[in-house]
C-alpha cells in the first residue's frame, strides 16, 4: 500500500476530498512511542473513518528556545511507526503552513484561565495558550470528526475540552489512559533525553505515586508533604506535587470524590510529569427531568451496561403515596405522618429482564404504583418536607458506596450534589405524553385519553417545578439532553459516551 504523506494544506484537502470519509485525527509533536501507537489503535476502532496523524512541533508550546532545539526529532522512525500502527495518512506541515505570513488566518486563543493557572501552567507561562492556538488551527485545517488525545497530559486534555466547548468547535474528543513502560514510567517523547540515572528517578517518582494510590484506596487520605519529603530524600527534584479535584484542578477538599495527585520533577535539564487518579467511592450518575422524558428506561440501560445499581426515586415517592392512601394516614398531621415514616421500609428486588420490583413493608407494589390515581396524588405528597427528608436520606444510604445511576427530580441538585455526571433529560410535552400513553397502554391500562394525560403531566411538571423544597430544576453543572427525535437507545448511548469520556480511564480499569 502506498504510504500517504501530506505536507501542505492543499495536499491534505485533495486527499480528504478524494476519500469523502470522516477523519479520526491524532495530533502529535513526533518522536512517536507506544503511547502514540495506542492512540492510533484507538482511532482505528471507528472503522468507517480514516486515521490521520499529524506531526508538528509547536513552537508556541516551548518557553525555552533550548528545549525547543533539543526536542527529539525522529521523522523516519515516526513514519514507520504510524503506518505500522494503522494510520491511513500522515500530515507533516511546515511552519509556514501552520503559521502563514497572512496572520489573519491564525486565531491566537487563550486557554481557560482557571485550568491553566495551576500545576504545569505555573512554570510554563503561555504554554497552554500555545497548545490551544495550534490545536484549534489543526482542527480548522483537518476538519476531523474526532480527535484522540492521551490522558497522560490530563491538564492539557481538560483545557482542550474547554476550548472546544467554549468556541463551539464541532469535534468530538476521545482520550486514552496513560500508557506506561514495563518499569511503570509513562511513555513520553522527552524520555529519550534521559540519562540512565534520571530514568531511575522518574521510575521512583511514578512508583511513589502508585504506592500512594494503594494506601489511599485503603485509608482515603494522603499526606502531601510526607510524599514530597520522601521524594526529596531520594534526591528527586520536585517542581510541584499537588492533590487536586480531577475536573477543575482546584485544590482537593474532603467532599471531592475523584481527585488527582499530580507532579512534575526535574531530571537534569528535562522536566517530566506524572499523576495518578484517586477515588473515594465509585462514581454516581444523576439523571433528572420531567415526567415521561425517558429517564427510567435510559437509567436502566446505563446501569446494566456499567453494572451499576439502578435507583428509581420516583418509584419510592409513588410507593409511599400508595401506602399512605392504603393505610388511610392523615399525612397533613405531622405526628401521624412521622410515626408512619418511622416504620417504613422500601426495597427494590431485581427480577428477570433487568426489571426491579418495588416493595414497601412486604407489599409488592410494582404495578399498583403506576396508576393514574397515584400519578395524580404523588406530586403533592412529594412536596411534604418530612416525606422528602425521609426519602432523600434513604436514597443517600443506597448510594453511599457509589456505583449507582439514580433518576428523579432532585438527584443532581439535592440527593447527590457531588455526582460525577449530571444529566437533565427532557423532551417536548407532546413527545412525553405520547411515550407515556404507549407505556400505559402496553401495561394493559386500556385506551388512554391523550389530552387528559397531557394535562395531567403538565400539571405534575408545574407542581414539581414550583414546590418550595427541592423543586425540579436543572442543576447548574448538569448537561441538558432534549430527547425528541431520538430513540431511548440512542439517548442511553450518548449519556454512556459522555460518562466514559468524563471519568479518567485509569479509574475504569
Ligand atoms: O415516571 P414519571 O416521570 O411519571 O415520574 P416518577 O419518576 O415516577 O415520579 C413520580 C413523582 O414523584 C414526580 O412527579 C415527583 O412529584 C416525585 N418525585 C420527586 O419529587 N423527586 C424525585 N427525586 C422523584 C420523584
Amino acid at each position: 500500500m502506498t504510504q500517504i504523506i501530506l505536507k501542505t494544506i492543499k495536499e491534505l484537502n485533495e486527499w480528504r476530498l478524494s476519500n469523502q470519509k470522516s477523519i479520526s485525527f491524532v495530533p502529535t509533536m513526533g518522536n512517536l512511542h507506544l503511547g502514540h501507537k495506542e492512540l492510533i489503535r484507538e482511532a482505528k476502532k471507528l472503522r468507517e473513518n480514516l486515521v490521520l496523524l499529524s506531526i508538528f512541533i509547536n513552537p508556541l508550546q516551548f518557553n525555552d528556545k533550548e528545549d525547543l532545539r533539543n526536542y527529539p526529532r525522529t521523522i523516519n522512525k515516526d513514519i514507520d511507526l504510524a503506518f505500522a500502527a494503522g494510520a491511513d495518512a500522515i500530515f507533516i506541515p511546515s511552519m509556514d503552513e501552520i503559521f502563514p505570513k497572512n496572520k489573519k488566518k491564525i486565531n491566537y486563543l487563550k486557554a481557560s484561565e482557571d485550568l491553566s493557572k495551576t500545576l504545569c501552567g505555573i512554570s510554563r507561562k503561555g504554554h497552554f495558550d500555545g497548545v490551544c492556538t495550534v490545536v484549534n488551527r489543526l482542527i480548522d485545517i483537518v476538519q476531523p470528526e474526532v480527535i484522540f488525545l492521551g490522558e497522560k497530559d490530563w491538564q492539557q486534555l481538560l483545557i482542550i475540552k474547554e476550548m472546544v466547548a467554549n468556541n463551539n468547535i464541532k469535534v468530538a474528543i476521545k482520550s486514552i489512559d496513560t500508557q506506561r513502560d514495563i518499569d511503570g514510567i509513562p511513555y513520553s517523547s522527552r524520555n529519550n533525553l534521559l540519562l540512565k540515572n534520571d530514568r531511575e528517578k522518574l521510575k521512583l517518582f511514578s512508583a511513589e505515586l502508585f504506592r500512594t494510590k494503594q494506601i489511599f484506596n485503603q485509608t482515603k487520605t494522603l499526606g502531601l508533604n510526607k510524599i514530597i519529603k520522601r521524594l526529596e530524600d531520594k534526591d528527586i527534584k520536585v517542581e510541584y506535587l499537588e492533590h487536586v479535584n480531577a475536573f477543575n484542578l482546584k485544590r482537593s477538599t474532603s467532599e471531592i470524590n475523584i481527585t488527582m495527585l499530580a507532579g512534575a520533577i526535574i531530571c537534569g535539564s528535562t522536566r517530566l510529569i506524572d499523576h495518578v487518579f484517586l477515588m473515594k467511592r465509585d462514581p454516581i450518575i444523576a439523571i433528572d427531568g420531567p415526567a415521561g422524558s425517558g429517564k427510567s428506561t435510559v437509567t436502566k440501560l446505563i446501569a446494566k451496561k456499567l453494572k451499576f445499581i439502578f435507583l428509581d426515586t420516583g418509584a419510592m415517592y409513588r410507593a409511599l403515596s400508595w401506602y399512605l392512601i392504603k393505610q388511610k394516614i392523615n399525612y397533613e398531621n405531622n405526628k401521624e405522618l412521622n410515626s408512619f415514616l418511622n416504620n417504613i421500609s422500601i426495597t427494590f428486588k431485581s427480577v428477570a429482564g433487568s426489571k426491579q420490583n418495588v416493595i414497601i413493608n412486604n407489599h409488592d407494589v410494582t404495578e399498583k404504583i403506576r396508576t393514574q390515581e397515584i400519578s395524580t396524588i404523588v406530586s403533592s405528597i412529594a412536596s411534604i418536607k418530612a416525606v422528602r427528608e425521609f426519602l432523600v436520606s434513604e436514597q443517600r444510604k443506597i448510594g453511599e458506596t457509589g456505583g449507582i445511576v439514580a433518576e428523579g427530580r432532585d438527584i443532581g441538585s439535592k440527593v447527590f450534589p457531588n455526582a460525577e455526571l449530571k444529566i437533565f433529560l427532557t423532551a417536548s410535552i407532546d413527545e412525553r405524553a405520547r411515550r407515556r400513553k404507549n407505556e400505559l397502554e402496553a401495561m394493559g391500562q386500556g385506551t388512554i385519553d391523550f389530552e387528559k394525560l397531557k394535562n395531567e403531566i403538565e400539571q405534575r411538571d408545574s407542581d414539581d417545578s414550583n414546590r418550595k423544597i427541592s423543586p425540579l430544576v436543572k442543576a447548574k453543572d448538569a448537561i441538558e439532553i432534549i430527547s425528541d427525535g431520538y430513540t431511548i437507545n440512542q439517548v442511553a448511548e450518548k449519556i454512556l459516551e459522555i460518562y466514559l469520556e468524563t471519568i479518567p480511564k485509569e479509574l475504569h480499569l
